[in-house]
């Protein structure tokens, strides 16, 4: 049996933190230890000396040590759409996105795309991601294929979308499901690979893919759902002529059985009264992407009133409509636009739904999330002093909350020392540039 220890500072919550001095949230080790065997973490607390000869020490003092980040919401074929200038989301969807995700159609852009957004994840920091794939089967296959290289616990899937994309993007309801299907089959399950049935929003699915969606999941309870919803007030109105019997754009997903827990909602940006009670009472998860919700312009998540009524809420990056990444700059713009709204998001708050909240968002606590003994070894080590400015500015800081806060405020992949899946150090290894 192979034995790491880390040691270092080591951080790992154990609950959603009530407020910025809520110490009961979370386990912290000044000079901890994380021991990790057959890449899980066997125990996690003060550093101690004496070791079996066996074990291998790594020293990453003065560095923090936690769970990998978790991103819910990426998009694996928009790569190359980061940074494309559109005035809002429809816009952007038909002049970038969908000309870009036409290229998925050829099985060597795929594999070179796949290889790219792993690498990309690692030197974030991020060791489990939620993707939607292309509406081609093949891009499900090459996401999959390098995240088993790499060991990750991944989820993703195929876009259904039978309708009001370029013919190029197009699946039909029947073709939508067989080819979800054979998916499921061939990797859910399949190592850490885990399927989300995944239709894009309402716009570009017709009422018989909705219920060929539903039909899938269904079929496959432990599967996810995955799906965009009242991002842009647009795209709200479009949807709502499409589906005018629907009471909103949420009664779309719910009349068609699509609502739930394993339901990941991306946006949920302007809800009706309904809405939130719908997203709550279904205990569906509404996926907040603030670089993105910034980025194309599509408005402010409401994040007090979703969890008041008790709504799940996970953070996500969204990218390509998101703008970055990393988790450390999606927890700061989230901490923005909640400001705007004049609602707080304190930076113990923030890096609990980067870790073990995203892993609760995903129902895989206790896998990941957390550095709980049985949970996988996927790590991040993050240096608040990455660059000469925030070396400065650490100078000042005396307490863990505020080395977080400068960490979402100022961090970005250079924060990221190590990232760990599995028990392997992963970005170490990463090539330094790719073509
Ligand atoms: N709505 C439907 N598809 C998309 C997408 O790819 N990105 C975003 N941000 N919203 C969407
Ligand atoms: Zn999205």
């Amino acid at each position: 049996m192979t034995r790491l220890l880390l040691r270092g500072r080591v951080l790992s919550f154990l609950d959603e933190p009530q407020s910025l001095d809520d110490t009961s949230s979370y386990a912290y080790f000044e000079d901890g230890e994380v021991e990790i065997a057959d890449g899980r973490v066997v125990s996690i607390g003060p550093f101690d000396g004496a070791q079996d000869a066996g074990t291998r020490i790594i020293d990453h003092r003065p560095h923090l040590i936690m769970a990998g980040f978790i991103d819910p919401h990426i998009h694996f074929p928009q790569m190359q759409v980061i940074g494309s200038y559109a005035a809002a989301l429809l816009e952007w969807l038909n002049t970038y996105t969908f000309v870009e995700e036409q290229k998925f159609g050829d099985a060597r852009h795929c594999a070179r795309i796949a290889s790219r957004f792993f690498d990309e994840l690692i030197r974030h920091g991020t060791t489990t991601a939620a993707a939607y794939c292309s509406v081609h089967a093949q891009s499900v296959d090459a996401f999959f294929t390098e995240a088993a290289k790499r060991d990750m616990l991944v989820l993703g899937g195929k876009v259904m979308m039978d309708r009001n994309a370029p013919p190029g993007l197009l699946d039909t309801a029947q073709a939508g499901y067989d080819d979800s299907k054979r998916l499921i089959d061939t990797w859910h399950g399949k190592g850490r690979a885990r399927y989300a049935i995944t239709p894009r929003f309402a716009i570009t699915s017709s009422p018989a893919q909705l219920e060929a969606a539903a039909a899938l999941a269904a079929e496959f309870p432990d599967c996810h759902i995955q799906t965009h919803v009242s991002e842009n007030l647009a795209e709200i109105e479009y949807a709502r002529e499409l589906y005018p019997d629907a009471p909103d754009y949420m009664g779309i997903y719910e009349r068609y059985g699509l609502l739930g827990p394993r339901t990941l909602l991306g946006h949920c940006i302007h809800l009706t009264h309904r809405e939130v009670e719908v997203v709550a009472g279904t205990r569906s998860v509404a996926v907040f992407c603030p670089t993105s919700n910034l980025f194309i312009g599509s408005g402010l998540f409401d994040y007090d009133r979703l969890h008041a009524r008790g709504a799940r809420i996970a953070v996500a990056t969204d990218v390509g409509g998101g703008s970055s990444y990393s988790l450390l700059r999606t927890l700061d713009e989230g901490y923005k636009v909640l400001q705007l709204r004049g609602q707080r998001l304190n930076p113990l708050r923030s890096f609990y739904h980067a870790t073990l909240g995203n892993a609760r968002a995903l129902g895989l606590e206790g896998s990941i999330g957390a550095l709980v003994p049985g949970a996988a070894a996927d790590l991040v080590v993050l240096d608040a002093r990455a660059t000469p400015q925030m070396a400065l500015r650490h100078e000042t800081i005396s307490a863990l909350a505020q080395e977080l806060f400068l960490l979402q405020t100022c961090g970005d992949d250079r924060a990221v020392v190590e990232t760990y899946v599995a028990g392997r150090p992963m970005k170490s290894a990463l090539p330094q540039s790719g073509t």
